[in-house]
């Protein structure tokens, strides 16, 4: 499918035209260039890794929340070691992939 790209936010409209106004800035179709193909198929690739990590995201803060319920019981040592590490992996991989997607943003790969 083409892509469209407002000139003046920057919005990624699909579809065979441009919108008749931007959706976000409401620039008319005019401000719209078409986004070669080359491009355009990155920006589906991004917009795929961008939705895998959002996926891991709740994925992640369900492992947090499952592994604290897990720490409330205390049953014996080793479980509560590693509940603790479950959590304290949750907590860093979670924040690794919002720096990660913070760095898609800032690069524009976030179509
Ligand atoms: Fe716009």
């Amino acid at each position: 499918m083409k892509k469209w790209r407002c000139g003046v936010c920057r919005y990624v409209h699909d579809g065979d035209h441009p919108p008749a106004a931007c959706p976000k800035c409401n620039a008319p179709a005019e401000k719209f260039t078409e986004i070669p193909a080359e491009e355009s198929a990155l920006i589906e690739r991004a917009r795929r890794t961008n939705h895998y990590h959002v996926e891991l995201l709740a994925l992640l803060e369900e492992v947090k929340t499952i592994a604290e319920l897990g720490l409330e019981d205390k049953l014996d040592p080793p479980c509560v070691s590693l509940f603790q590490k479950a959590i304290q992996s949750a907590v860093e991989l979670r924040q690794a992939i919002k720096a990660e997607l913070l760095g898609h943003m800032q690069k524009g790969k976030w179509g």
